[in-house]
């Protein structure tokens, strides 16, 4: 059993990713409405409710392609139960090694699937044994002879199984995916490490952690760094990708990040390290992160501080508390030396297309 994996309940498998998210009939352990002004004692600012009443929300789910787990968390005959997309969702590999992604909850009596078992190329449901194909469609119903219902059948969404990471396409309106993930060089090339895995989940709305990468002046306020200026700062597009180049003129370091749609994203600085960075929408208050740090030989005897340098108190810490409290300003108060949000916001809007 990986540490992902939780099968100590007779409930569906679940993930210690889905954590945050209650299961319905649970109270939110996020809710806590109650600690609000004149309620007690000033409460500390590690301590403020995300959630509080009137605080507007964040942006929807944007659509794109998405982690939903590290291809390691899925042995042939493995299903999980994973929410992601404010969507219950299960995931399953079948004995061939195909992986599926489905809506959790059967078209028959709506049992979790989770809960269910793989056979061969297929998941049986656990309540009356009704079994599906990786395509979402029924392709049994044990105690029915002849034709299968045609409406019998469980949403499916498209999945690409590439660089460690089992990938699947969000689209509010239903559409097809509409691009690919471009895939990682470092991962098979020689000279660099395996894949050395950070997770985690995050109170933050997803638009603005992926807004941060643009937010230059923040650089010197949150991470103690020098501030950037457009003069060694880049930001560029094409279609659903975009590229930030920024130089640490101090440092004497480039960091370059490609992002490949709103869930992916691959960070470089040559001769150092690069980083693929998936993060999933949990629902629109909270992100999943899986990154996958490669490491070229010559930095190897220092990964532990590098590793921390990008997720340490000074790299993605330091910016948790930010995004946990902030509101998204749908028209922000922006000034000359702020980066290029305004660019950045322009660029983002295509991925919420269909609503
Ligand atoms: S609810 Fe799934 S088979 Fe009946
Ligand atoms: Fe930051």
């Amino acid at each position: 059993m990986t540490d992902t994996e939780d099968r100590t309940g007779d409930g569906p498998a679940t993930t210690a990713w889905d954590s945050v998210v209650p299961r319905s009939g649970e109270t939110p352990p996020t809710d806590r409405r109650t600690s609000g002004p004149g309620s007690g004692p000033p409460v500390p600012v590690e301590d403020l409710p995300y959630e509080v009443v009137g605080r507007p929300e964040p942006p929807p789910v944007p659509n794109g392609w998405y982690a939903i787990a590290a291809s390691a968390d899925l042995a042939p005959g493995d299903v999980l139960s994973i929410i992601a997309v404010e969507r219950e969702l299960v995931v399953f590999r079948t004995e061939s090694g195909q992986v599926s992604v489905v809506d959790a909850h059967c078209p028959h009596l709506g049992a979790h699937l989770g809960g269910g078992t793989m056979e061969g190329e297929s998941l049986r449901c656990p309540y009356h044994g009704w079994c599906f194909d990786v395509s979402g469609a029924c392709v049994e119903i044990p105690y029915v002879e002849g034709r299968i219902p045609a409406r019998a059948c469980v949403p499916a969404y498209p999945v690409r199984e590439q660089d460690g990471m089992v990938l699947f396409w969000f689209h509010a309106g239903g559409a097809a995916p509409d691009y690919e993930v471009p895939t990682v060089d470092e991962r098979d090339a020689d000279g660099w490490s395996d894949a050395i895995e950070f997770r985690s989940e995050l109170v933050a709305s997803l638009q603005d952690m992926a807004e941060n990468n643009v937010d230059y002046t923040h650089f010197r306020f949150v991470h103690g760094r020098a501030v950037l200026d457009a003069s060694t700062s880049q930001f560029t597009t094409d279609g659903p990708f975009s590229t930030v180049v920024e130089r640490f003129e101090e440092e004497g370091l480039t960091f370059t990040r490609y992002t490949w749609g709103p869930g992916l994203a691959l960070l470089r600085v040559p001769g150092f390290m690069t980083v693929h960075t998936a993060t999933t929408p949990i629902d629109r208050r909270h992100v999943r992160l899986l990154w996958h740090f490669y490491l070229p030989d010559a930095t190897l005897d220092v990964a532990d501080e590098i590793i921390d340098g990008v997720t340490g108190a000074h790299g993605l810490q330091a910016d948790v508390p930010i995004w946990r409290d902030k509101v998204f300003r749908d028209r922000p108060l922006l000034v000359r030396g702020d980066g290029p949000v305004t660019e950045f916001r322009r660029w983002y809007q295509q991925f919420y297309a269909g609503r």
